[in-house]
């Protein structure tokens, strides 16, 4: 496959079959995150693998409550990974301040797509989550109070082999060539 073929096959898999997942798939989706690129290679970030069933569904039962229910497929995962927000470096953290950016947010997102992608090379399917309780998730992971969760990946073999047609901005309305207007 090359690169933008597994650009386009990587989707957004919400329905998992039962298949285990080998060890070492997940050892090299890690790998992939970890060699991500950061600002100032401040490198914020640390990866927490949920392969304990009780723990795995406690997390998973903390991305959806009776109102917002779009995340109730990850009690089917068979595997969380939960991306940490690190403190990045104090270079990091004053050029973040003068330009008014976090990088750091920017990083944990592009490690999180370089754990998707690999993952996608591996048959493997995966969906990144924005929405879950951050609070109960620290509680029942023991992060510290002063650490922040990024990103949650739910990772496992896809249920079908159906890869959808992706719904994007053209490249019209996204792309400008030397100036804004
Ligand atoms: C930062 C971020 C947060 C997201 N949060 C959720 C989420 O909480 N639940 C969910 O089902 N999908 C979530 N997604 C997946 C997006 O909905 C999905 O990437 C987007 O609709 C494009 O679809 P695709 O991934 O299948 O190409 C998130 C994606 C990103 C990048």
């Amino acid at each position: 496959m090359n690169f933008l073929e597994l650009v386009k096959t990587r989707q957004s898999v919400r329905k998992y079959s039962s298949q285990a997942i080998e060890p070492e798939k997940i050892e090299q989706c890690i790998e992939a995150a970890r060699l991500a690129p950061s600002a100032c290679n401040s490198q914020p970030w640390k990866f927490i693998i949920l392969n304990d069933e009780d723990i795995k569904n406690k997390v998973a039962r903390e991305t959806y409550n009776m109102v917002v229910q779009f995340n109730k497929f990850v009690v089917e995962a068979p595997l969380i990974v939960v991306l940490m927000m690190e403190k990045p470096k104090v270079i990091s953290q004053i050029g973040g301040r003068i330009k008014n950016k976090d990088f750091y947010l920017m990083d944990v997102g592009i490690a999180s797509e370089h754990f998707c992608l690999q993952a996608t090379e591996l048959g493997l399917g995966t969906c990144i989550l924005g929405w879950f309780n951050e609070k109960k998730i620290a509680e029942i992971l023991k992060i510290p109070k002063n650490k922040r969760i990024g990103l949650i990946i739910t990772v496992g073999y896809p249920h079908d082999d159906i890869i959808r047609t992706k719904i994007r901005k053209s490249t019209q309305e996204v792309l400008k060539i030397n100036s804004y207007d």
